[in-house]
């Protein structure tokens, strides 16, 4: 067992979370999803969470990697059995979003600058410290329902060198601690534990409810309300999310609303 999973193991049973547990902690492995993917297979219950020090095949969402060097990250996955409909999962995913959220903000000392980018990357002053992939499996029916859902997660924690290409666009807990004075080393297992805390708050909420109980929230911490963006070569002001957990585009031009449900949104300039 690694210092990290014992300490987390502990933080679990402290504060009674229902995620978490059990835990499979492990040195290496290609992706945690795909091993909370065959821990699902193999009937692991719901809150049963993976948690590795490295990934040889980490999964980005669009197909990307996702990498980072050993024991920097937090890579984890948590494997969620809620039979809710499968529209809701984009709700679930913005859920999850704002729980990886919160925890940064509290590691990083620093509210008013963690944000959420849709569906789920999370931002500290503008630059990428932390994603989210989620993937589910839906039972036939009818009615089809998620027989489970894999929430992985890859927070970047302790990086204080970024490569070069890196260095605009991503960063870390370690160094938003430290530019807003925090002096010690962020600590894995309590955001970790935090992050799990979130999860549990939120996701059967929206599973069951839908976004109505988060919206505020989401709202306050939305990247882009306001901003300019380009999704599939259309372009237009962030206009909110809707009840469907779909992103708002309007036209400057036209006044087109297009309701976004899935791509890659690029900031383009303030409004
Ligand atoms: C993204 O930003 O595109 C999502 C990145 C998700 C990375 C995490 S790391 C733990 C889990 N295992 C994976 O292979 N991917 C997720």
């Amino acid at each position: 067992m690694t210092e990290l999973a014992a300490r987390v193991r502990e933080l679990v049973r402290e504060r009674a979370l229902r995620l978490g547990d059990p835990l499979v902690a492990l040195e290496e492995c290609a992706s945690t999803n795909d091993e909370a993917k065959e821990g699902a297979r193999a009937g692991a219950p719901h809150g049963a969470t993976w948690l590795a020090e490295s990934q040889t095949r980490g999964r980005g969402r669009q197909g990307r990697t996702w990498s980072s060097g050993p024991g920097d990250a937090l890579l984890v996955s948590v494997l969620l059995r809620i039979p809710c409909e499968p529209s809701r999962v984009p709700q679930l995913s913005l859920a999850c979003g704002l729980a990886v959220r919160d925890a940064v903000a509290k590691a990083v000392s620093d509210d008013a600058s963690v944000v959420v980018k849709w569906p789920n990357d999370v931002l500290v002053r503008g630059r990428k410290v932390a994603g989210i992939l989620i993937e589910s499996s839906i039972s036939a029916g009818p009615p089809a329902r998620t027989s489970h859902v894999v929430v992985g997660i890859g927070i970047n924690v302790h990086a204080r060198e970024l490569p070069d290409e890196l260095q605009a666009i991503a960063t870390s807990v370690a160094r938003e601690r430290s530019a807003v004075g925090g002096t010690s080393a962020p600590d894995r297992a309590e955001i970790l534990a935090d992050v799990l805390a979130g999860l549990d708050r939120d996701v059967e909420l929206v599973a069951f409810r839908g976004l109505t109980k988060v919206r505020a929230r989401l709202s306050a911490r939305d990247a882009l309300a306001g901003r300019t963006v380009e999704v599939d070569g259309f372009r237009g002001v962030a206009s909110g999310i809707d009840d469907e957990g779909r992103l708002l585009v309007r036209s400057a031009e036209t006044g087109e609303i297009r309701r976004v449900v899935a791509g890659d949104v690029h900031l383009g300039l303030r409004k």
